[in-house]
C-alpha cells in the first residue's frame, strides 16, 4: 500500500491567511525551523495506479499538482483518483469537492448518512455539484463491516465511528449522531498490512484503541498540543475538546495513548497552526520524537 500525505495542516492551513500567532508570524519571517502545511487530505493506492482520496481540502488543486501520480495524463481530461472518502463534513475536508467539479463523470463519494445530510443541508455542496456532473453517493455504515471500492484494487476499508464534533453548520452540531465523524482502517489485501487514519478524534474509546494496537501505521489527530491552545494565543475561547479534538499533552491525551503502542509507526496529522510541534526545535516536538511519535508534513510518503 502506498500512502501519500497531500495536506497535513488543520482547517486554515499553516500559516493561516489572517493569523499572526507565534507560529504563523515566525514561519512567514523565516524565523522558525519548520514547513508550511496545506489542509488535511491523504491519498492511498493498493496498485500504484488507482488512488482513493481521503477528504477533499480547499487546497486540493495545488496538492494534486504536487503529486504527479494523481495526473497520469492518459486523456485530455484525466485523473487517477477513482473515489473520494470523507471522514466528516467539515469545511477543510469537503470544500475541495467544489474545486473538483470539472470531473467528466459523477464522483463516487463514500460517506455516512450523517455527513451526507450535512452536505445537502447546512453546507449543501452535493446540491451545488448536482448542477455539474453530480455525486454518486455510496453509503458508509458505522457497523465496522469492511467494504471495497470498485477500481481501488487490493484495498479493503473499514469505517470506525469516532467521538468528535459535528461542524458548526450541521443540524446535529450539539447533538452528534453516529457517523458525524469516522476514521478508517485501510488494509492491503495482498500483504495484510493496515493503516489507521483518524484526523479528527475527540476521545479514545476501547474500539479505537484496538484498531490502533493492530495497525502498522497510525495517522491520527495532531490538532493541538494543549486543550486551551487557542485561548492562550488570544484567538478564541473555544477549547479543542469543544471542537472534537483530543490534545496531545494532557493525561490520557494523544501522546499518552500512542506511547505504549509497540507495533505501529505513529504519526500526527491535521496539525493546527497554533501547535508548538510545528517548530522542529521546540521542546514539544523534541518530546514527541523522544517518544517515537512523528509529525506529518506535506508530501510525506509511506509504503507498507
Ligand atoms: C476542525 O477540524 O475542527 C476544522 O479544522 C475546523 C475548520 O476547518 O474550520
Ligand atoms: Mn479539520
Ligand atoms: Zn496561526
Amino acid at each position: 500500500m502506498h500512502i501519500h500525505l497531500l495536506g497535513t495542516g488543520a482547517g486554515g492551513g499553516f500559516p493561516q491567511w489572517n493569523c499572526n500567532c507565534h507560529n504563523c508570524r515566525r514561519i512567514r519571517r523565516g524565523e522558525m525551523k519548520g514547513t508550511p502545511r496545506t489542509q488535511s487530505s491523504i491519498t492511498v493506492s493498493g496498485n500504484g495506479k488507482d488512488w482513493v482520496l481521503f477528504n477533499a481540502s480547499p487546497d486540493i488543486r495545488v496538492q494534486l499538482e504536487a503529486f504527479p501520480p494523481l495526473q497520469p495524463g492518459r486523456a485530455v481530461r484525466d485523473t487517477a483518483i477513482c473515489a473520494i472518502i470523507l471522514c466528516d463534513a467539515q469545511i477543510d475536508h469537503t470544500t475541495g469537492l467544489i474545486m473538483l467539479r470539472e470531473h467528466i463523470k459523477p464522483w463516487d463519494v463514500y460517506c455516512t448518512t450523517a455527513v451526507r445530510e450535512d452536505l445537502t443541508t447546512g453546507y449543501p455542496i452535493f446540491n451545488v455539484l448536482s448542477y455539474f456532473r453530480g455525486v454518486n453517493w455510496h453509503e458508509i455504515t458505522t457497523d465496522q463491516t469492511p467494504f471495497s471500492i470498485s477500481g481501488a484494487d487490493g484495498l479493503r476499508f473499514t469505517a470506525v465511528p469516532l467521538k468528535s464534533e459535528a461542524p458548526p453548520f450541521s443540524p446535529h452540531r450539539h447533538n452528534t449522531v453516529p457517523g458525524d465523524n469516522v476514521g478508517f482502517r485501510i488494509e492491503d489485501t495482498a500483504t495484510g498490512k493496515n493503516l489507521f487514519y483518524a484526523p479528527g478524534l475527540g476521545e479514545i474509546e476501547d474500539h479505537v484503541l484496538h484498531y490502533m494496537e493492530k495497525a502498522d501505521v497510525i495517522l491520527v489527530d495532531g490538532t493541538v498540543w494543549t486543550n486551551n491552545e487557542l485561548s492562550r494565543e488570544g484567538i478564541s475561547d473555544k477549547l479543542a475538546s469543544e471542537m472534537g479534538h483530543l490534545d496531545q499533552s494532557s493525561k490520557g491525551g494523544i501522546m499518552d495513548t500512542l506511547k505504549p503502542l509497540q507495533r505501529p509507526r505513529k504519526i500526527l496529522i491535521h496539525i493546527n497552526n497554533t501547535n508548538p510541534i510545528l517548530d522542529e526545535e521546540s521542546p514539544e516536538h523534541i518530546e514527541l520524537e523522544r517518544n517515537g511519535i512523528e509529525v506529518a508534513y506535506d508530501g510525506m510518503d509511506i509504503k507498507i
